[in-house]
């Protein structure tokens, strides 16, 4: 299982040594959960932020759109390099070009869904994002409880993967933890978000490396 702490739940007035901090500790990504206050009930971080993330960061980025306007974000975020940027279907009404547009600035597209939308709905996109990103809380907030039929959702896209795009991967968002995370591994995951669970941790290299099953 490869690992990315949600930088949501650091504590941001020592942005720079909590990012330097879990990529020594050797997680795999930094997941950077950008709100926009329209989206989702909450507003987290902008460009300049990102930038000096960015700079603290030895490890890729795993940049998460939760917001309205993505192309606008797309462009902001697009110059840091992230490895991922991930926008939610429910918000897109031109994910196919929006997709080509996160390809052709070299960075991996991934999709995003909530935990009320079905796989079917990205079945004829699949093949053109590297990632599948699924929400096992509603978006918009840390330490949330974490949504147990997200693992019937992640068997139903793993098949849909395996027919039109086997090298897709899956990642999940929310409430993850050393208990629900080998159910995920079971359910065909490849890389777990956790931000409460890791910053919250009173030794977070044991946290990170819980969750490596
Ligand atoms: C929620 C964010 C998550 C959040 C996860 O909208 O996308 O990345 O930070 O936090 P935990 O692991 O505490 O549920
Ligand atoms: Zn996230």
């Amino acid at each position: 299982m490869l690992v990315a702490p949600s930088i949501l739940s650091a504590d941001f007035g020592n942005l720079a040594k909590e990012v330097e901090d879990i990529c020594v500790l050797g997680c795999d990504y930094v997941h950077v959960d950008v709100m926009d206050g329209h989206f989702v009930p909450n507003l987290t971080i902008g460009p300049v932020v990102v930038e000096s993330v960015a700079k603290s960061a030895t490890k890729p980025l795993d940049i998460h759109l939760m917001v309205e306007n993505n192309t606008f974000f797309v462009d902001l975020f697009a110059p840091f390099k992230p490895e991922f940027i991930s926008f939610h279907i429910e918000e897109e009404k031109h994910p196919h070009r929006l997709i080509q547009k996160i390809r052709n600035s070299g960075i991996r597209p991934a999709l995003v869904l909530n935990p009320g939308t079905t796989p079917k709905l990205i079945e004829y996109l699949i093949e053109d994002v590297d990632m599948v990103l699924l929400m096992s809380v509603n978006p918009g907030f840390g330490g949330q409880k974490f949504i147990p039929n997200v693992l019937e959702k992640a068997k139903e896209l793993k098949e849909l993967c395996e027919k039109r795009n086997p090298k897709c991967l899956i990642e999940v968002d929310g409430g993850v933890n050393d208990k629900n995370v080998k159910d995920l591994k079971d359910a065909g995951i490849d890389i777990v978000v956790a931000g409460s669970y890791i910053f919250k941790h009173s030794d977070r290299k044991a946290a990170i490396e819980s969750l490596r099953v």
